[in-house]
């Protein structure tokens, strides 16, 4: 898991962020999907992926994420179009408490496979205690 802050272009016409690949973000975008008008109280993630790779921008509003790369759950809070969360494979994603206005776009290095996803908990640890050895 890495922070990305991004370079902010900005005149007094207000501020534009840039995302390119190799430029500010560590792969080939090849899927791109947000998720918005989330109901309150609701928690999203809690999975792993094989090979995915993806970069996580709240572009409004916030949430909280837990992440577990394979030593324990690290969480911090995903507030900012100017910052996002580079999510290597192999890592376990929760994301809770959104803001009302959350939207949480996401760049992803693979389509869209539901064979890549690992939704057991135990199974990830399994699997993420092989790689951090
Ligand atoms: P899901 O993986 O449950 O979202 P979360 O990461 O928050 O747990 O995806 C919700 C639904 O959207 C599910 O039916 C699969 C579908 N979906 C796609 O069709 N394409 C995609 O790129 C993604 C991420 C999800």
């Amino acid at each position: 898991m890495e922070i990305i802050n991004f370079d902010v272009y900005g005149d007094d016409r207000g501020s534009l962020i840039s995302l390119e690949h190799f430029k500010n973000i560590p792969f080939n975008i090849k899927r791109v999907y947000y998720i918005f008008n989330t109901s309150s109280g609701v928690s999203r993630g809690f999975h792993a992926h094989i090979n995915l790779r993806q970069v996580v921008i709240a572009i409004k509003g916030k949430c909280d994420f837990h992440i577990d790369e394979g030593r324990g759950m690290e969480v911090f809070t995903l507030n900012s179009p100017c910052r996002g969360v580079y999510i290597d494979k192999l890592t376990w994603r929760e994301m809770h408490n959104f803001s009302d206005d959350c939207i949480l776009m996401v760049l992803a290095s693979e389509n869209y496979d539901p064979s890549d996803y690992i939704t057991n908990y135990e199974e990830f640890k399994g699997m993420a205690n092989v790689k951090v050895r």
